[in-house]
């Protein structure tokens, strides 16, 4: 069966008021309500003042393969609403709230606009794919070397499957060629990417830098949706030769 495109992927927790009747309201507003009502993340997002329920992803995949730990530096990728960057920072303690912990480093970028959080250095209104963006982020990183890129960017969908297959495994390549030059030896990455004819040769192009490429889809990544990841482990360094 052909896996539909979410385009709301992160649907934030907090901007949105519930009508309390959803009755005479167009179709596709309507399932859009029933689904966030009795969607268990949207709730649990709220009660632990995550900006959306993406966070969930990030914890789930992060339990099962613990790379973000205290003091780690961190580059955050399509972060925009923030709920990636807020585990991120309370996981590498980059609030510093641990004080018996090292503190950790946690970079966010978007080409939207990020409201500030707590312990992250934000990059908003900048479209990471721009080379000038990536110079900047260098910069940010101070000469730090990376331990975690993740990336949950998706693009604006057109609607048409092979287009947004490509765009979005562009983005893909993008975070993969960036991570290749910050990233130090033994370091993780995370891609969103929706699984197309495209998935394999992706894996394939990210298992000449990383000893380890997985497919995960965590649980709360809705099931009616093409979104997998691709976590790579433990990167082999640039050698030169
Ligand atoms: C699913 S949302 C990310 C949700 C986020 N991980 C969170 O937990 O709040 C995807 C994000 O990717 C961003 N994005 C898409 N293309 C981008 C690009 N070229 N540069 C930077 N951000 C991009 C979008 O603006 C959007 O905010």
């Amino acid at each position: 069966m052909l896996k539909s495109r979410l385009i709301h992927t992160c649907t934030s927790t907090f901007k949105h008021v519930v009508p309390n009747n959803i009755k005479g309201k167009g179709s596709s507003s309507a399932k859009w309500l029933t689904r966030q009502l009795s969607d268990p993340y949207v709730e649990k997002a709220k009660m632990m003042n995550y900006r959306c329920r993406s966070a969930f992803k990030l914890i789930e995949i992060d339990d099962r393969h613990k790379f973000l730990n205290p003091g780690k530096v961190i580059v955050d990728c399509g972060a925009a609403p923030g709920s990636w960057t807020q585990v991120a920072v309370n996981r590498v303690n980059a609030d510093g709230l641990l004080s018996d912990q090292p503190r950790g480093v946690v970079i966010a970028v978007d080409k939207q606009q990020l409201f500030p959080i707590s312990g992250a250095i934000i990059l908003g209104n900048s479209d990471f794919t721009n080379p000038v963006v990536q110079d900047t982020l260098k910069t940010m990183l101070d000469g730090k070397e990376v331990d975690a890129v993740i990336s949950d960017m998706a693009p604006n969908t057109t609607g048409v499957k092979e287009m947004d297959d490509e765009n979005i495994i562009n983005l893909c390549y993008s975070v993969l060629r960036f991570a290749v030059l910050v990233s130090k030896v033994s370091a993780v990455l995370v891609v969103k990417l929706w699984q197309s004819g495209y998935t394999k040769k992706l894996q394939n192009d990210m298992e000449r830098f990383y000893h380890t490429v997985k497919v995960v889809k965590p649980n709360s990544s809705r099931t009616d949706s093409a979104e997998i990841f691709l976590i790579a482990k433990d990167f082999k360094g640039l050698k030169v030769s």
